[in-house]
């Protein structure tokens, strides 16, 4: 079986900013020691170290590296060397003005913060290749790197300079060609906005939708080919090491599913607001959208770069965990295809921005802490379940969220504008998904093969692709079925609408035609009957004609549809007039899946507020309720954790998880037994 990345079975680790300790060496010592006693076996290393890596424009200090690596390698622990870039020297931009980015006023930002750098500036890219070779060269082949984290965070904030313009405008030009191409595409003629010079382009003018849907398309390539930049001389002198870069919430303007494709390995930080209500499960739920997400980038198991040991300090409130909720976040992560369980960060900073965020070792200093005893009860749970990593997860649903069309939609001035909640829709089509205990990959339109899967769901898909609607088309006529919604296919690439009826180049796919886009306002009731009962829906409802379809269900007070399938080659078509409430969204995917031989990963019924995940031969059982909750598998499965057989009825308590395979087969037993310690 494979032991994941670096045959180290599941990595246990931490950020370690190991430079902002350097002047008490009694601490680093006991680092060593706590780090042993929490099972940990990964560090990420010089993440934010810039200014003390070099003091000064060629002067660098490398020995408190030297020193790092060799006293966690001595430990045992692997390492992860960041590059850099995520935050600049003062002297830096003291010296090269044009390395901080430019609001769209004129106005350079002060030298500050972090995550502030201008991503065309040639000195910037210069920079960091000289500090990145440097660091290549000198621990490339050190025994203890086993992975590159470039940068951190990189995120989608404008920059207005005259050099990220110029680079703007060549990126349009490659894409349009002529003036008339873009003038076209962007329906210039509106609001007499026609341009006759490309360097009347100024991207500010939130009125030309095309032109911000491209801008921000461009700041996400340049991201890209920024972070590309940055890994030219890691990948020419250290071509053995893999490359990672931490990416986050998928809301930071970068189009991930494009970004993915240019890592070795997924990472990303997960920072879910736990006990913000009394019920857990839509955070869960949210949470499991996300790392579905990472695992669908690749379809491969991915790494939990960072999490919260205990608080946060940058949340509304960020309330301490309770008792379980700590181990059960992180097995939520591995049961979604992460093969590591990773904290920002080890020691808590003593000043600055982020003294106040909860970290492994507390300002006490001390292992006899709550939070350490979780965590090092984490790092023994990890080890026992150790033979995951690396197994992954077929999923034969799908819910298809697409960063390019959230933008646009943004930007679209419609009926109802507020409460549009592009991500929110899309999280609660794939909660029904993970309510039911059915694997759901979060894909791509774009990049991912339709092929894979029976169901793909696709709320809200505001811009449709000509090349998507094609691919949707396909895949039904093969014998998928195929979920679309309310705004669903209004506008093409270039964020013009189409004509003739939508969903766009799709309404005999689906055998409908939207006539209007109808809103719901918040104090209208409108329902529609379904399965039958009657439901709710809210903030939008398409009026939509059959033109093929059947009506499943129509709404009470206008007898229009509100639920039609559409038979199409070999596939069916669905199309949800409505915003529907969460029950009906549940129970809708629940009879789609049943009808189209999508079963769930157990047989056994599952409680409410209770996960359950399946990846390779586990099946993560995980109870986000705050009250013990009972399940009844009814079939002999191997506790993973306990290392004996369970049967019948298995008590979980609050914010519990047990960990189950299934105990047929001798082989498999005695497999999981040797390796749980
Ligand atoms: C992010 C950053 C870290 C730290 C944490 C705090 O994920 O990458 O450097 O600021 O947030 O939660
Ligand atoms: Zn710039």
């Amino acid at each position: 079986m494979s032991r994941g990345l670096y045959n180290m079975g599941l990595l246990h680790g931490a950020d370690y900013n190991y430079e902002q300790w350097l002047d008490s060496p009694e601490l680093l010592d006991r680092d060593l020691l706590y780090m042993r006693e929490a099972g940990i076996n990964v560090l990420a290393v010089g993440i934010f170290s810039w200014s003390i890596l070099e003091s000064t424009e060629g002067v660098y200090n490398f020995e408190w590296l030297d020193g790092c690596f060799e006293r966690l390698h001595q430990n045992g622990q692997k390492i992860i060397l960041a590059t850099p870039s995520g935050s600049k020297p003062a002297w830096l931009s003291e010296k090269y003005g044009e390395t901080c980015r430019m609001a769209a006023n004129g106005v350079r930002q002060p030298h500050g913060g972090r995550h502030n750098h201008c991503r065309t500036s040639v000195k910037y890219r210069e920079a960091c290749v000289r500090i990145n070779t440097k660091l290549a060269e000198r621990y490339g082949t050190h025994p203890a790197l086993i992975l590159w984290h470039v940068s951190n965070e990189y995120n989608g904030m404008p920059c207005y300079c005259p050099q990220c313009l110029a680079v703007f405008r060549d990126w349009l030009k490659d894409r349009y060609v002529t003036l008339d191409a873009l003038n076209a595409a962007w329906y210039t003629t509106f609001w007499s906005h026609r341009f006759t010079s490309w360097e009347q382009i100024f991207p500010a003018d939130h009125s030309i939708h095309g032109l911000m849907l491209d801008w921000q398309r461009f700041t996400s390539d340049q991201t890209i080919d920024f972070f590309l930049a940055e890994c030219e001389p890691l990948r020419r002198i250290t071509p053995g090491v893999p490359i990672t870069t931490n990416f986050q919430m998928p809301d930071v303007g970068l189009d991930f599913h494009k970004f993915a494709r240019h890592v070795d390995i997924i990472s990303w930080d997960n920072y879910p607001e736990w006990h913000r209500s009394p019920d857990d499960e839509p955070a869960a739920v949210k949470a499991g959208f996300f790392h579905d997400l990472c695992r669908s980038y690749l379809h491969k198991p991915f790494l939990m770069m960072e999490s919260s040991p205990g608080a946060t300090n940058w949340q509304g409130v960020s309330s301490k965990k309770k008792k379980g909720m700590h181990i059960l976040s992180s097995v939520q992560a591995v049961a979604h295809g992460s093969d590591s369980v990773q904290y920002f960060q080890w020691r808590q900073s003593r000043g600055g921005e982020e003294k106040f965020h909860d970290a492994v070792i507390t300002h006490l200093g001390s292992n006899d802490t709550g939070i350490f005893r979780e965590v090092a009860e984490t790092g023994r749970l990890l080890k026992k379940i150790s033979t995951i990593a690396g197994t992954n997860t077929e999923s034969r649903a799908a819910v298809v969220y697409d960063f390019q069309s959230g933008w646009a939609l943004d930007n679209a001035q419609l009926p109802r504008n507020i409460e549009k909640n592009y991500q929110k829709e899309c999280i609660a089509h794939y909660g029904a998904f993970w309510k039911a205990g059915i694997s759901c990959d979060v894909i791509s339109p774009e990049y991912t093969d339709f092929d894979r899967y029976k169901l793909i769901v696709f709320p809200m898909l505001y811009m449709l692709r000509e090349e998507t609607a094609k691919k949707i088309r396909m895949f039904v006529q093969k014998g998928g079925a195929a979920v679309a919604t309310f705004l669903t296919g209004l506008v093409n690439e270039s964020d013009l609408c189409y004509l003739g009826g939508t969903p766009g180049n799709l309404t005999c796919v689906f055998g409908i035609s939207v006539e209007e886009t109808g809103t719901i306002a918040d104090w209208e009731t409108v329902t529609f009957q379904m399965y039958g009962q009657q439901w709710k829906a809210a903030h939008y409802a398409d009026h939509v004609r059959l033109q093929g379809a059947q009506a499943l269900s129509g709404f009470a007070a206008e007898k229009n549809p509100a639920v039609t399938a559409c038979k199409f080659g070999e596939g069916t078509a669905y199309y949800l007039c409505a915003r529907t409430e969460q029950a009906f969204t549940d129970r809708f995917y629940r009879e789609l899946c049943e009808k189209h031989g999508i079963p769930p990963c157990v047989s056994w019924e599952i409680p409410a507020g209770v996960s359950i995940q399946k990846r390779g031969d586990a099946i993560f059982v995980m109870n986000f309720n705050s009250v013990e909750t009972v399940i009844s598998p009814g079939e002999i499965y191997e506790d993973m954790l306990r290392g004996e057989p369970v049967c019948g009825t298995i008590l979980l308590p609050p914010y519990g998880v047990c960990i189950l395979v299934k105990s047929s087969s001798g082989e498999k037993k005695s497999e999981h037994q040797s390796n749980s310690k």
